[in-house]
């Protein structure tokens, strides 16, 4: 049976009838006569989805409880006329100057006591009941009146939550703390157990006694830490599902959704994602970064994972160049083609931008535009237009599937824990980690799956845990269930160090997982900063690996064996840098460091061949990215060529090139340096 979040993301693809593309869309940043052009430039674009009125609280609602929506129902109009859907967005961003001046108990306050003023955006302290109110009077008001207009297909629930504040430590913060605090423990005996408050003297007899992280003489207590995240991240989440069901009420029918932003830490996806309709992402890869597009690619697999496999929105991209960096590099031609397709590739039913056009003032002036400054006799508005052609070409990706046998597994709370000060090595960072490890598996050409530990690991071959800190009791039982029933499992160290309250699994790290690894680690020895880890194979005359770094420990063997080992002059006693270990019907691994890039391919091989893994498309050259949509009939085959060479591909099967009108059946393609190919099976 379709579940009615199900229903009302269908409503917007039955609507879309393919791929949705456009971008945000400030139209009163603009004269008649500009907008005017707007409208026919996206026909001509073939922009079918804005979004719409994100920063327009101040000009919709001027004064307290003054509603004016003459501007915007002009716009809503035009938008309908020219065919154009709009993802209306709730308006409450950005308080409008009026609201600061009235209430300025709304505003946001840092660890240190300092007051975050307007002037700027998204000053607004997320447990306010001020601002929770006037936000909800203003989704009301929004949603009663363009609850029947004809462009409305989508509501976009404020901006990136949490992205400038995620955090507010006033008093207002403090109490709502403090009520999370007794709902997620019942009493203070269990949050004192739970935050191992024996320490330092931190024992409390009340839950009044409780604040926020404040700024402290030294390091506050790491459980609270934690907590303060997760109360914070939900606390956002509140704003969130208080908007959206005044949104449900009112138009039961139109999906919900707000845009996350890649590699954000302060949300937690995965504790949100089933309060929405739609997931949509913002991703704004770095064209300076060699490896943009793997980083991108972890991203989109994260949030499909974290959507259950649903297709999700790509809210915002950048045409070209950001203004946020220290450097902003442009996107040579092609690579905006190519980045999109690929989010299209791994999941994305719709490819949008910031912005619409380029911004004449504010702080995003020099932010690139769907139509730049320079006009529309620019590469960037060409490249825009051909890709919107494109996309159109391939509606029945729409609604289609990916399926795969490889999971990494990922989680916020981890993160957080992870990232927390006193741990023995600052060095290790949670992305860091993660990319370690996927990158390999991404140059492997495999599928890949980034889940939540509590996913269902029954559908994966292999599973991956790069350095995961915090796990449960009960997540390691189902890990090495999962390991016992045949799976193949990659942990590396520092996993399942702690349980959800970051108190450690004592009986020698990691004491959840050692059965299932044959492993006991008794001590860390983190390297220092650039410091090499000699490694050596365990066969005397095999040929030693580069050198690791970042980490080594003390590994003793309860039933693994290594595989390669920490070698001199200091650490010449063969001690297991890393081991595989059978466990049931499966194989387990464990790195004890962080292998050269080359070594660590080499060891995620051996995982993938354990469980018998193989590419998407057999045969490809490095830096050639393959998946496949699947639909109930059909199926489609994205080829994306991050080098700059061509390359050819043979293909298995016939295909038909969906990026050509006439759609010929072809075996082989040629793929130029940036390169996209869009396959379908016979039937496409
Ligand atoms: C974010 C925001 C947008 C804009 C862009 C600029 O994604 O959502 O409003 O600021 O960044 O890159």
């Amino acid at each position: 049976m379709n579940s009615p979040a199900r229903d009302r993301a269908r409503n917007l693809g039955t609507r879309l009838g393919g791929l949705g593309f456009g971008g945000d869309y400030n139209p009163e940043q603009w004269d008649e006569a500009t907008r005017a052009e707007d409208l026919r430039l996206m026909n001509e674009a073939g922009v079918n989805l804005v979004n719409l009125a994100i920063f327009a609280w101040a000009r919709v609602e001027p004064s307290r409880d003054t509603y004016d929506f003459g501007f915007f129902d002009t716009v809503m109009d035009d938008l309908a006329a020219h065919g154009i859907t709009a993802d209306l967005a709730t308006m409450t961003a950005s308080p409008p100057p009026w609201l600061a001046v009235e209430h300025p108990e709304i505003l946001p306050v840092t660890a240190s006591g300092g007051i975050l003023s307007p002037g700027g955006r998204q000053h607004f302290c997320p447990s306010s009941p001020v601002f929770r109110d006037r936000a909800v009077r203003l989704v009301e008001a929004v949603a009663t009146h363009y609850r029947d207009h004809p462009a409305l297909g989508l509501w976009h629930v404020s901006n990136e939550y949490g992205i400038h504040v995620a955090e507010c430590f006033c008093d207002t913060s403090a109490a709502d703390f403090r009520q999370w605090l007794a709902a997620r423990y019942g009493d203070v005996a269990a949050l004192n157990d739970a935050w191992s408050t024996d320490f330092w003297s931190q024992r409390y007899t009340s839950f009044d006694q409780v604040l926020p992280p404040r700024t402290a003489p030294t390091y506050p207590n790491p459980s609270q830490q934690l907590d303060f995240k997760r109360f914070s991240s939900d606390a956002l989440r509140t704003c969130f599902t208080l908007e959206r069901d005044v949104l449900r009420r009112i138009t039961p029918d139109t999906p919900v959704t707000t845009n996350f932003l890649a590699g954000h830490k302060a949300v937690d996806v995965h504790s949100w994602a089933s309060e929405m309709d739609v997931l949509a992402l913002d991703s704004y890869p770095d064209p300076h970064w060699g490896s943009a597009h793997i980083g991108a690619a972890l991203s989109y697999d994260l949030l499909r994972g974290a959507a259950g496999g649903k297709p999700w929105l790509l809210t915002e991209q950048a045409p070209s160049a950001v203004n946020w960096r220290g450097r902003n590099g442009g996107k040579r031609p092609g690579r905006m083609r190519l980045w999109s397709w690929q989010a299209v590739a791994q999941g994305a039913d719709a490819v949008m931008y910031f912005q619409w056009r380029q911004s004449r003032g504010g702080a995003e002036k020099f932010h690139s535009g769907m139509v730049p400054h320079a006009g529309v006799a620019t590469r960037v508005y060409a490249e825009v237009r051909e890709l919107g052609r494109e996309l159109a070409l391939v509606p029945e990706l729409a609604g289609t599937r990916i399926r795969n046998e490889v999971a990494v597994v990922f989680d916020w709370p981890n993160w957080w824990a992870l990232e927390l000060d006193s741990h023995p090595s600052e060095g290790v960072r949670c992305l860091d980690r993660v990319l370690d490890h996927y990158a390999p598996l991404f140059e492997a050409g495999v599928g890949i799956d980034v889940v939540h530990p509590s996913a269902d690991l029954s559908r994966y071959k292999v599973l991956v845990l790069p350095s995961h800190y915090l796990l449960s009791a009960e997540d390691c039982a189902r890990i090495g269930a999962f390991v016992a029933d045949g799976g193949s499992l990659l942990a590396s160290f520092f996993t399942g160090i702690v349980d959800e309250h970051d108190r450690v699994h004592t009986g020698g790290y990691p004491a959840a997982l050692g059965d299932v690894l044959g492993v006991r680690v008794e001590e860390f020895w983190p390297a220092a900063e650039g410091e090499a880890v000699a490694l050596r194979a365990p066969e005397a005359d095999a040929p030693a690996p580069a050198p690791a770094s970042l980490w080594r420990e003390d590994v003793k063997l309860t039933g693994a064996r290594p595989e390669l080992l920490f070698a001199g002059p200091d650490w010449d006693d063969d001690r297991p840098a890393a081991t595989v270990h059978t466990h049931g019907r499966g194989t387990a691994r464990y790195v004890a460091t962080r292998p050269h890039p080359a070594t660590m391919r080499a060891i995620v091989d051996r995982a993938l061949d354990d469980a018998g893994v193989a590419p998407v498309l057999p045969g490809l050259r490095p830096g050639i990215q393959a998946t496949i949509r699947r639909g109930a009939d059909h199926d489609v085959l994205i080829l994306l060529n991050h080098t700059e060479d061509t390359h050819e591909v043979a293909l298995p099967a016939d295909r038909r090139d969906l990026l050509d009108g006439k759609r010929p059946l072809v075996r082989r393609v040629t793929l130029d340096p940036r390169g996209v190919a869009v396959l379908g099976s016979d039937g496409n």
